[in-house]
């Protein structure tokens, strides 16, 4: 297959798609194993590209003989860029997680807003910027990540580069009337309009994003807008704003789904139902993704519809994610009381409504629940995209799941129409659509799963990587 990409390719993201971890008595590392590592890994062993980001991990890591091995693995190069323990505090669970993340998800009770941690944030942007300085060669495929580095693009700017810059964000963007709440909103806008390819997870991110940028700087210029992509033009500039869903390795998830591992871990979870059906949600621990909400509306299926009672069961795992942030402490605490209080009113010797687990998973063990599980619900109150719903369907090889998905997810674009679409602030109506999947027949459940896996499969990770590569390498297109 020809190279989508003839240059090197320059990545910059919050972390390094690393994990590194402390054994007993040694340190490994390993790749992530998020959709964009998968996605890019071929090209940035190809073109011996290079990824700049946080490590995340402590003093004590051996990191220069790490980021060795990743590159001697992996094929292709890590550069750290190491955060001091107050800029973590201020810029990552400061300003990007307790300002920009819930504003962005529309939750503006959520926000706490802090001159500090603005200026954190943006000196920690700079000091990506400079590092990127250092490594950008001319003719590098520069490539900024998400919500925690959008003003890097105007740090490199007032260094003096005229690279071409893209950037994409991975979570929503506001509509101009939430996004002038920020105390900072023109140093942001400002700061994203330095890059010159803006690439959103939906039309309608892109969408408030042109939106807000017009409200905010007068002198911006709309040049033309087609189906793909806004031209607009600031001074000398012309700014290139699309939106490419992001999306997963169809044929990894359907091939690792099928294997003998996940399919004996999935008879023994089985095994264990005695003929109930079994309900999923995963998420990242997060106020966003609903789950307190997804209870509630999960005990009000229990009270509307008693046939529900002793047939299914929830299984809600919980990823462990930014507890340090008191918004997200506060979510576990809530959820350890819902769960309980649920359990305790509906309760019955051997059946348990809602299993809820606070750990990681195992990739395999992951898949089994995928695989199994005769319903998701993917119930985000907001979300860029939400690889959950995808990855579900993907392993959902026997075709017999039932996706519930949040209308506010970005991933309800494509997947709207075969899902069960519901609003999670609508109990009642969340409620149905429980008993709706509970009761769907064989072939309702057949065809609409088939035409989910079909269209995640159309468009996969793959393409969406292309997409967005061959709209920022050809800068006369704008069709
Ligand atoms: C979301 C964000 C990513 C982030 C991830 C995990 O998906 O869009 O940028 O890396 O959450 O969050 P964390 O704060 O642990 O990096």
């Amino acid at each position: 297959m020809p190279s989508i990409l003839s240059k090197r390719l320059l990545i910059i993201s919050n972390r390094l798609p690393a994990v590194i971890a402390q054994g007993r008595e040694t340190w490994s590392v390993k790749p992530g194993t998020g959709g964009l590592v998968t996605a890019l890994a071929p090209v940035m062993r190809e073109n011996h590209g290079v990824w700049i980001g946080w490590p995340g991990c402590g003093d004590d890591a051996p990191l220069g003989s790490l980021l060795h091995e990743f590159e001697q693995q992996q094929g292709y190069r890590l550069v750290s860029v190491p955060l001091a323990e107050q800029e973590v505090e201020r810029y990552y669970r400061g300003f990007s997680n307790s300002a920009v993340w819930p504003l962005f998800h529309d939750l503006l009770g959520n926000c706490h807003f802090e001159l500090s941690h603005w200026q954190a944030y943006d000196a920690v942007n700079r000091k990506f910027a400079a590092v990127i300085d250092e490594q950008a060669r001319s003719e590098d495929f520069i490539w900024v990540h998400d919500y925690q580095l959008m003003l890097v693009g105007s740090h490199l700017r007032a260094m003096g580069r005229s690279d071409r810059l893209a950037f994409f964000l991975h979570i929503p963007f506001p509509s101009p009337d939430l996004f002038r709440r920020l105390p900072w909103k023109n140093q942001l806008i400002q700061g994203l309009l330095a890059y010159d390819q803006i690439g959103f997870q939906t039309l309608r991110d892109r969408r408030n994003f042109v939106q807000t940028a017009a409200m905010l700087m007068p002198e911006l210029e709309i040049v033309s807008r087609q189906r793909h992509h806004t031209l607009l033009r600031l001074g000398e500039r012309v700014i290139k704003v699309g939106h490419y869903p992001i999306s997963i390795d169809f044929v990894e998830f359907d091939d690792f789904a099928r294997s003998r591992e996940v399919e004996d871990a999935a008879w023994y979870l089985h095994e264990n139902l005695r003929g109930r059906q079994l309900m999923l949600g995963i998420d990242r621990l997060d106020y966003t993704k609903g789950i307190p909400e997804r209870f509630l509306a999960f005990e009000r299926a229990l009270e509307k519809y008693p046939a529900l009672m002793r047939r299914i069961s929830l299984l809600q795992v919980v990823i462990p994610s930014r507890t340090l942030v008191p918004d997200y402490a506060n979510l576990k605490e809530l959820l350890d009381q819902l769960a309980g209080r649920i359990n305790a009113r509906f309760g019955q010797p051997e059946w348990v409504p809602i299993h809820y687990v606070f750990r990681c998973l195992e990739r395999v063990q992951l898949l089994a629940r995928y695989r199994t599980s005769e319903i998701a619900l993917v119930t985000p109150l907001r979300d860029g995209m939400n690889l959950v719903a995808k990855e579900y369907c993907a392993s959902s090889v026997e075709n017999n799941g039932v996706l519930i998905l949040s209308e506010f997810a970005g991933a309800a674009d494509q997947l709207g129409k075969h899902a069960l679409l519901v609003n999670p602030y609508d109990t009642d109506g969340t409620a149905d659509a429980i008993y709706r999947a509970f009761t769907m027949d064989p072939e309702e459940r057949r065809q609409r799963m088939a035409q989910l896996r079909s269209e995640i499969r159309r468009n996969d990770v793959h393409r969406w990587l292309r997409r967005f590569v061959e709209a920022g390498d050809d800068e006369d297109d704008d069709g």
